[in-house]
């Protein structure tokens, strides 16, 4: 089934002599269930595209749906809603809240729609994460690792349409990227999470189905793995 169709979007920034056309008429189509990981060069496009997808940017033109709802036709709040609820969005940086302990950020885009975490999955969540015993602590007191763990608990608290990744292991040793990937995977396979992984390892892209290469804001090449294989 469909969960996300870009069609025709393009995105260019700025005008007249320093224009940037990030984005130039893509199409995509993504399944739910299906981990796509996104790859190509510094500045082809990558970024913008994840951005548009979670409602932080808008394309210039196109069209992107995601359950069938017309991104464009979100005003201000409903987009905010969108992205806590939808798509669950992890950066390379963990993006934290230093003053609050590893537990109340992962809990934070509940706690701002006032709403109770549903325990067993919030134990299931932290356990798989091997967060358990360390809900408690400050970011800071957190390995890189830890902390991308639990921006990835707090992505994914909400059981997000999609969750979408941006460079999630670049700033992480090997063993913590592979254990990042593994992570990923495990969500994919065990619960359904529909996942766009952006990284321009190559190793790591293959862990996934399916591999969008983007090139000066083009999709290039589009190959699928696995496609039945779990
Ligand atoms: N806010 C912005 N203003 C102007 N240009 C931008 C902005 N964000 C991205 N760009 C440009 O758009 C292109 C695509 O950038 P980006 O999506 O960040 O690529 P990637 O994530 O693949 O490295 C680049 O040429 C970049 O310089
Ligand atoms: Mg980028």
């Amino acid at each position: 089934m469909e969960l996300l169709k870009c069609d025709r979007v393009s995105k260019v920034y700025g005008s007249g002599q320093n224009q940037v056309t990030a984005l130039d008429r893509i199409d995509l189509s993504v399944n739910r269930g299906e981990f796509v990981a996104i790859t190509g060069a510094s500045g082809s496009g990558k970024s913008t595209l994840l951005h548009i997808l979670g409602t932080v940017d808008k394309p210039t033109e196109g069209k992107v749906t995601v359950e069938g709802v017309d991104l464009a036709s979100l005003n201000q709040t409903q987009s905010a809603i969108f992205r806590r609820r939808k798509a669950g969005l992890v950066y390379q940086f963990y993006n934290l809240i230093p003053t609050l302990t590893v537990k109340k950020n992962i809990l934070m885009p509940l706690l701002l729609d006032k709403k109770k975490a549903d325990e067993e999955y919030f134990t299931h969540l932290v356990n798989s994460l091997g967060l358990a015993d360390k809900l408690e602590e400050l970011p800071h007191r957190l390995s890189g690792g830890q902390q991308q763990r639990t921006a990835i608990a707090r992505a994914l608290i909400y059981r997000p349409a999609l969750l979408l990744a941006d460079e999630p292991t670049g700033n992480l040793d090997q063993k913590n990227a592979r254990e990042i990937v593994e992570l990923l995977k495990l969500s994919n396979r065990n619960l359904g999470q529909t996942i766009l992984l952006i990284t321009h390892d190559e190793k790591i892209a293959l862990e996934a189905d399916r591999v969008v290469t983007l090139e000066d804001g083009r999709i290039v090449r589009d190959q699928e793995f696995r496609k039945n294989g779990r």
